[in-house]
């Protein structure tokens, strides 16, 4: 069944859909739909349960993918570049499996193609009954420092702090379940054919510049760009740097 969602929506030209991590909200991508206005249409989804979607039981990343496309119906955006960072970009590759030729280009932004670990699995499966019993607030302590860099503003500190906690428990443990079954892309890495960005904050611990130089190696023609001063969520923590990447590379792809 396909999910009403609420999303963000900015600009006009060719459509950019950007697809947040975990566990935030199209929030996330305020300075990105902001700079990119005056020569794109941003879109931007909240996964259920995340921002002002309604959360859904067993949400996989397929189901959410399948999500993003009736949206894009509903829009009336037949072709899109899809922006994912991290989750965003599980749910890219989902996109790319279900319909490759809706997508225009494709930025990979502090992601991985590759699935859990069994060990992962197992971690993800005691953060969704934390996440049950206490709220989406348990995971502040744990993912912060993970999250940012260690020089990351006190103001994006606060932000994301403040985007997990609004997360519903519903929605973060259906996400954590949904990340831990996803599938491994990496063998479909060599088939992509659209213009791909591969985009890492240089402080990443948890999708590693050697993760993505990996990866952007096994896409053909892949552009790589490492942002200085940024940990995994390189979007919020430099702004500046990330915007002028994406921009760059979408006025070149679209
Ligand atoms: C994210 O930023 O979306 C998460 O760190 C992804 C993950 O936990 O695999």
């Amino acid at each position: 069944m396909e999910a009403t969602l609420a999303f963000e929506e900015r600009g006009s030209g060719p459509a950019v859909v950007l697809l947040h991590a975990f566990p935030l909200s199209s929030r996330m991508w305020a300075r990105q739909i902001d700079a990119l206005a005056d020569r794109y249409r941003g879109i931007a989804p909240d996964r259920p349960g995340f921002g002002r979607s309604p959360p859904r039981p067993a949400a996989s990343m397929a189901s959410f993918a399948g999500d993003v496309l009736a949206l894009l119906d509903a829009l009336g955006v037949l072709r899109a570049a899809a922006v994912g960072l991290s989750m965003g970009g599980y749910v890219a590759f989902e996109l790319l499996d279900r319909a490759p030729h809706r997508l225009a280009a494709l930025a990979l932004c502090d992601t991985r193609a590759s699935p859990d670990s069994d060990e992962a699995k197992r971690g993800r499966e005691t953060s969704a009954h934390n996440v049950e019993s206490a709220g989406a607030g348990v995971l502040v302590e744990g993912m912060l420092p993970k999250l940012l860099a260690q020089g990351a503003s006190r103001e994006v500190r606060d932000e994301v702090e403040a985007l997990i906690r609004g997360a519903s428990s519903e929605g973060t443990a259906a996400a954590l379940r949904a990340m831990a079954g996803r599938r491994d892309f990496t063998d479909r890495l060599p088939t992509l054919r659209c213009p791909t960005l591969v985009l890492v904050g240089e402080q990443d611990v948890l999708t590693t510049p050697a993760d993505a130089e990996q990866m952007a190696a096994r896409i053909p023609g892949a552009e790589l760009t490492r942002i200085p001063s940024a940990g995994h969520l390189s979007n919020l923590e430099q702004p500046e740097a990330f915007n002028a990447a994406l921009a760059e590379f979408l006025d070149r792809a679209l």
